[in-house]
């Protein structure tokens, strides 16, 4: 049936009540006829020309969408919800640029507005910028301040809004040449240093690991050209801020950079240049560009200065001789009292110990804080499609199995504040960051103690909630741990559970291959980084440059060189649910438009539970899970 114009209806209002209707029931080009019926009576209602746009979106209309959300949002500067709708137009336009302003937009009328501040971030993530841009300039730097976001996700972007002048374009260009032999000969290269601080690349080298191939190598010929200057005597006339910012990259790197056996000749002079007056000086920044300052001939000197930091001091200096001082001071004592729940007698379980003893991972330095949710809420947000039936509700006893360093543990104790929450793992040092980390943060209800999951069965407790993430394929029978953490699932109890996907990881062997297998590890790690930066365009393991743990020393050995790895398919994970008598509630997806490829895989199974189904789709492409399979499951 034709639908009727305005005029037929005798009113606006009834008009649109059936154009909501045409829409919810998927005529969505039928709604739109209506809408611009309206539209041409009173052409200056806002609402109208939002819902004529998000009409013709949905039906697959993009282009034509766009001019309806800029009417709208023409007519009302401080409509959200139409500056949200363009931005997202755009972005599907693929004008990423254009759509940034309107998220910039819709974030900054609504500040404190989670959606809208999560879709700027990832739409800044997403930005070329290939030229300067004031607005992203201008949000990134607000967005730093804040101390309750991940600025991890902020470095990047705030690292290549910097990088887009064409003077310093030129030199990380020139650097990223022949990088990491040398930079280019005919050289725009001028040393980071050489340009004038800039609060933003600051922000993101004190802040973040920087996931930028090219950064890095201008970073390392500018350390090179610095230590040439400091250790034959020469003032390397750089700003001490900047410097400071560079020592806490390197840091945050574990000073995985190439070093030359000059670099490493000229470290020896500087050691022996010691005696100026002040611990902040180039000499003192520019080898904790190359070694941890705690080994500094000065670390005396550097460690008084630490300790009598005023609390509030925000510089750079105070962070760097915090983190090397104060947290690392804090944590030996940590380590020290950290209970020992279990032996460790395993074999596999001791040599995994050493490794994350040696390396704790991941080196994370910021979380985002977000408003406390129910289980039944998340699994809803993060499984939209999975039928939940009943699950806990209120207050849980939670089991992080393996929780490392401690972020993903603090993240589940914050979503379920009301919940007590018991982490183990086995390494000592890594539980003692983490406990830092969470003391810091304020966090709780939150209990860390040492312990193989292989011996945690002897426990009487039960837990309703118990989450293992990238620990399983750690043992050497991977199904032997399981079943012990199956025995300590609660009746209604779920599992969240993340594991190596065997045809996302089949590429890194391409790189084991060429790494010497007797080397110590920083020489390893090393190797094995500069295997994937020469691999060619499209292999499947540089997709590792895109990852923070490619830039740090733990995240490469945790990646590429581990003691003990088992990678898995969905084929093997539906044969493990079966024997553990558990059933498999969903995959969480990085990206939702994976979903449509089990859909074309199969049409009527809308929850997308068939696991021999996932393995056909990631079979055609093998690059999805390489986040791991990260699922959830409960008591079949
Ligand atoms: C790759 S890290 C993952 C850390 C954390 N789950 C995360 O997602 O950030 C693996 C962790 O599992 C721990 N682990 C491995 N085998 C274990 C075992 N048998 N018992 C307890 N922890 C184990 C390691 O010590 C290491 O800290």
């Amino acid at each position: 049936m034709a639908p009727r114009t305005a005029t037929d209806i005798g009113s606006a209002l009834e008009a649109l009540q059936r154009a909501g209707v045409l829409f919810r029931s998927g005529l969505h080009l039928e709604a739109a006829a209506i809408y611009r019926d309206v539209i041409r009576q009173r052409p200056r209602v806002p609402d109208v020309h939002n819902n004529l746009g998000v009409a013709l979106k949905a039906a697959g209309h993009v282009a034509d969408a766009v001019p309806c959300f800029r009417r709208a949002v023409r007519l009302k500067p401080d409509y959200v919800a139409a500056h949200a709708n363009l931005a997202t137009a755009l972005e599907a336009l693929e004008r990423p640029l254009d759509g940034l302003e309107h998220r910039i937009d819709a974030w900054r009328l609504n500040p404190d507005d989670l959606e809208q501040r999560d879709a700027l971030i990832s739409a800044l993530r997403r930005c070329p910028f290939d030229k300067p841009h004031a607005g992203a300039r201008s949000v990134l730097t607000v967005l730093f301040e804040r101390d309750d976001l991940d600025r991890q996700a902020l470095a990047s972007p705030a690292v290549r809004v910097w990088r887009a002048q064409p003077a310093i374009r030129r030199a990380v260009e020139a650097a990223a040449w022949g990088y990491p032999e040398r930079e280019h000969p005919g050289s725009g290269f001028r040393p980071l240093t050489g340009f004038l601080p800039d609060e933003l690349v600051l922000a993101a080298l004190a802040s973040a690991v920087i996931v930028d191939p090219e950064m890095e190598a201008a970073i390392v010929f500018t350390r090179r050209h610095l230590l040439s200057e400091v250790s034959t005597g020469r003032p390397a006339n750089a700003d001490l801020v900047w410097l400071t910012a560079l020592a806490l990259q390197a840091r945050a790197v574990e000073w995985v950079w190439p070093e030359t056996s000059e670099e490493t000749a000229d470290l020896r002079i500087l050691d022996n240049r010691i005696g100026e007056p002040s611990p902040l000086s180039e000499r003192v920044l520019v080898r904790a560009l190359y070694r941890p300052m705690e080994s500094d001939p000065m670390v005396d000197v550097l460690r008084r200065e630490a300790s009598m930091l005023r609390y509030d001091d925000a510089s750079l200096w105070a962070l760097l001789l915090r983190r090397s001082f104060l947290d690392t001071h804090a944590e030996s004592r940590l380590e020290a009292e950290m209970p020992a729940l279990t032996a460790i007698a395993d074999d596999t379980s001791a040599t995994v110990q050493a490794q994350y003893e040696e390396n704790p991972y991941p080196r994370w330095l910021s979380t985002d804080r977000r408003p406390p949710r129910s289980l039944a809420d998340h699994l809803r947000r993060v499984l939209p499609s999975a039928p939940l039936g009943r699950v806990p509700d209120g207050p849980m006893r939670i089991l992080i199995a393996g929780c490392g360093t401690g972020r993903h543990a603090i993240q589940t104790a914050r979503r379920y504040h009301d919940s007590l929450v018991l982490a183990v793992d086995l390494s000592r040092r890594s539980l003692a960051y983490a406990k830092r980390m969470a003391r810091d943060l304020g966090v709780d209800n939150l209990t860390f103690g040492q312990a193989d999951i292989l011996a945690l069965g002897q426990r009487a407790d039960r837990f309703d909630l118990i989450e293992s993430s990238g620990v399983l394929h750690h043992l050497s029978d991977p199904m032997a741990g399981w079943r012990v953490l199956r025995g300590l699932l609660a009746p209604g109890g779920l599992m969240r559970i993340a594991l190596y996907s065997r045809r996302a990881r089949a590429g890194f062997d391409d790189v084991r291959a060429v790494v010497p297998a007797e080397a110590p590890v920083i020489e390893r790690v090393r190797a094995a980084r500069r295997a994937v930066m020469s691999l060619p365009a499209g292999h499947p393991a540089r997709a590792l440059l895109r990852t923070a743990d490619f830039y740090a020393a733990s995240g490469v050995r945790d990646a590429l060189l581990h003691v003990s790895e088992t990678v898995v398919d969905p084929i093997w994970i539906d044969g493990a649910l079966r024997e553990l008598e558990l059933r498999f509630v969903g995959f969480e997806l990085p990206d939702p438009a994976i979903l449509s490829l089990y859909r074309r895989h199969c049409r009527d199974d809308p929850s997308a539970l068939d696991l021999s189904v996932w393995d056909a789709v990631e079979a055609e492409r093998p690059d999805i899970f390489l986040g791991m399979y990260q699922f959830w499951c409960r008591e079949a």
